[in-house]
């Protein structure tokens, strides 16, 4: 069986970087799977789909033209990598999120990252729904302002306009959305070690995880 390992949390809670070095660190493939969700909302808000439209999202979903290439991120040939990181963006793919049919439609996508020789899965329900067979899981949160600091200089690094009170509200609403829609909704899932990385630098915890990493695979003689 190709191993996995799930790292899911709320937004801004450096799962993402975590994950990208984790994943580096033992040569396995890495699935974003918020960009899939950003990528369908892009979708959608340019072609001029109300975001509540599920049956049409759905259709969207399922047949994104997405190439993951390193850093980049293709739609339909474009570099569309930093556009999706807008918070406009982010907001628009917490709500189609919450729609099951597309939630369904990004499942089989998501399945086809499990290469040899591992994969290291990053979102919200990777845990508790896409494998929930993975090796090794890992629930990463951080407090509300260690997040708001991290994204502020996420967006500003990027030359996005900024504001933290802005941000504050934005992530707290995010975060009630993620957590309380009906359908595979943020939580830990069963078995998985929490790491709190509001006092952690990125060394830290990509050093926890991979020694979690480590000894489950020698407890399981991988
Ligand atoms: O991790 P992120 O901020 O890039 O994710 C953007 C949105 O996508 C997030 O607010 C909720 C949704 N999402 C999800 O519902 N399930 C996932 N596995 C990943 C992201």
């Amino acid at each position: 069986m190709i191993p996995v390992i799930t790292i899911d949390g709320p937004t801004a809670s450096g799962k993402g970087t975590v994950a990208s070095r984790v994943a580096e660190a033992l040569g396995f493939a890495l699935l974003d799977s918020g960009a899939l969700y950003r990528l369908t909302a892009l979708s959608a808000i340019e072609a001029g789909v109300a975001l509540d439209d599920a049956a049409a999202i759905a259709a969207l979903a399922r047949t994104l033209p997405v190439r993951f290439e390193g850093e980049r991120i293709l739609l339909g040939g474009r570099s569309v990598q930093d556009a999706i990181r807008q918070e406009a963006i982010g907001n628009a793919a917490s709500k189609i999120a919450a729609l099951p049919a597309v939630r369904t439609a990004l499942v089989e996508l998501q399945h086809g990252f499990r290469r040899p020789p591992g994969l290291v899965a990053d979102g919200r329900d990777m845990g508790t729904v896409i494998f929930p067979d993975a090796t090794l899981k890992v629930f990463l949160t951080a407090s509300v302002q260690a997040r708001a600091d991290r994204r502020y200089k996420q967006l500003i690094d990027k030359g996005f306009p900024a504001n933290m009170l802005a941000l504050l509200q934005d992530l707290k609403e995010r975060d009630a959305r993620d957590t309380e829609r009906a359908v595979a909704p943020l939580k830990p899932a069963e078995g998985a070690y929490l790491l709190d990385t509001s006092e952690l630098t990125i060394e830290q915890s990509v050093a926890q995880v991979l020694d979690w990493w480590h000894h489950r695979a020698g407890t399981l003689g991988k």
